[in-house]
């Protein structure tokens, strides 16, 4: 499996987006769309972006009974995107039912993967506000235990994590990690965060990038520099 980076297109309208896609010539990053962008654009957003030769997650972040997952997947997988999303703590039946919804008549379908906990989630909060008192690791590990069960190919989870996830679920289990920062860049509402080249280390599967690609000086040197550290 290669290495890659996305870049998480969280920006409001179809224009900003599209501006901001036209700066990368050379190199196509796989980008990701996220809850704003989908809500405010649509499906079409997708279309757009796909015919303009990007690879696309689509980070709706699923959470619900099984049987609305299952329909709503099915929606999904009539877009051309390569990979999408659930929360695992919708449950195993949760997750199963999402992989089933996922497949394509022709027999194909997206990567599906699951968050195990936002990388904005720090251990006070895993605490407090989700009553959860494991120590993070292991809860990232039991919930990646889960979605490999249900049959998914992978998690999003911290690349502090990366090693963990890997160890309980083997190597060909994707390890999706945002939360990634260069050292001199500000973390924002991110707890749990890592450099590109130390996910790297940890054994990322691919590092999603956000603020620090789409509010850079020079987007393109900023992504440039994530994949020079990342998959070079
Ligand atoms: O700007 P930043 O690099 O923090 O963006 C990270 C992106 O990854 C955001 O789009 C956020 O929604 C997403 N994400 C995350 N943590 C997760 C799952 C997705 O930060 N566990």
């Amino acid at each position: 499996m290669g290495k890659d980076v996305i870049v998480a297109c969280d920006f409001s309208c179809a224009a900003k987006t599209l501006e901001f896609l036209d700066l990368f010539r050379e190199r196509k990053p796989f980008v990701k769309i996220g809850m704003e962008l989908f809500y405010a654009e649509g499906p079409d957003m997708v279309r757009r972006i796909k015919d303009r030769g990007h690879k696309i997650f689509l980070d709706l972040k699923l959470h619900d009974i099984p049987n609305t997952v299952r329909k709503a997947m099915a929606v999904l997988s009539r877009l051309d995107i390569d990979m999408c999303n659930v929360h695992a703590a919708g449950t195993v039946a949760m997750m199963e039912a999402a992989l089933e919804g996922l497949v394509r008549d022709d027999g194909t379908r997206p990567l599906l993967i699951a968050v195990t906990q936002l990388t904005s989630t720090d251990q006070e909060r895993l605490e407090k506000d989700l009553l959860i008192r494991e120590p993070m690791k292991e809860v990232v590990m039991h919930y990646a235990q889960n979605a490999k069960s249900a049959g998914l190919d992978g998690v999003v989870c911290s690349p502090l994590e990366a090693r963990t996830v890997h160890n309980a679920c083997g190597n060909g289990f994707l390890t999706v990690t945002p939360g990634v920062r260069f050292a001199d860049s500000d973390k924002g509402d991110q707890k749990r965060v890592m450099t590109p080249a130390q996910a790297r280390l940890e054994g990322s599967d691919y590092i999603v990038v956000g603020r620090p690609v789409t509010a850079a000086a020079d987007p393109v040197a900023a992504y440039e520099k994530c994949v020079k550290e990342f998959c070079l």
